[in-house]
């Protein structure tokens, strides 16, 4: 994942979180205020060309959350049985309100409707919210990469994540 922008994210601030929050698969129309929130949350962040042509992939999956504004964002690279998260982040007037909770669990069943058993992903040492959210999906530290990051250098922990399913009864999944 790319590095979070020292003070980033200070323009997202008013951001108003409604109770209706809508996960959708990302399209070629949100790309332009997903690059927007990249490019204010991230110190290297994705252009709005990258996004674009990662929505052309099939080795990939990208959601957004919408309320009347776009109010985050995750995606996801596929290497066959396992996913690698490479991209999440919530507009900063959106945050602690479960958006990323939402978006993570989403994109975990799409990725065991797909057949994906493995998850991991890489983030900063420092990144305390990440890391906590991450934890609390059931993802744990696997490794350190040292000075994976720049823009400032940093270590990266790998956090690995085996979901546990359950099926309803029309055969729908969940997570446990
Ligand atoms: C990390 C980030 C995506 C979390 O988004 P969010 O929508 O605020 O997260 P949620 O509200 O879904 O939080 C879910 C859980 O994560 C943990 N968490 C989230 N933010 C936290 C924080 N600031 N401090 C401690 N724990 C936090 C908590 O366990 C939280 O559950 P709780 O609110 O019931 O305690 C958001 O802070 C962000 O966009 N940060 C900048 C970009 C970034 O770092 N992306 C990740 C790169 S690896």
């Amino acid at each position: 994942m790319t590095a979070v922008a020292a003070g980033a994210g200070r323009t997202g601030a008013a951001v108003a979180v409604p109770g209706q929050i809508a996960i959708r698969p990302m399209t070629a129309a949100d790309v332009a205020e997903v690059a927007a929130l990249e490019a204010v949350t991230f110190s290297m962040p994705w252009s709005e060309n990258s996004f674009a042509e990662a929505l052309k992939r099939e080795d990939a999956l990208f959601l957004v959350a919408r309320g009347e504004a776009l109010l985050g964002y995750a995606g996801v690279s596929l290497a066959l049985d396992e996913g690698e998260i490479t991209n999440v982040a919530v507009a900063e007037g959106a945050r602690r309100r479960g958006v990323a909770r939402r978006l993570l669990e989403t994109l975990t069943v799409r990725l065991l409707e797909r057949g994906i058993r493995q998850i991991f992903l890489e983030v900063r040492v420092s990144n305390t919210p990440a890391i906590r959210l991450y934890e609390s999906l059931g993802f744990v530290i696997a490794g350190t990469r040292r000075r994976f990051y720049e823009r400032p250098v940093e270590d990266a922990y790998v956090m690995a994540c085996e979901p546990a399913v359950s099926y309803g009864e029309k055969g729908s999944l969940s997570l446990q």
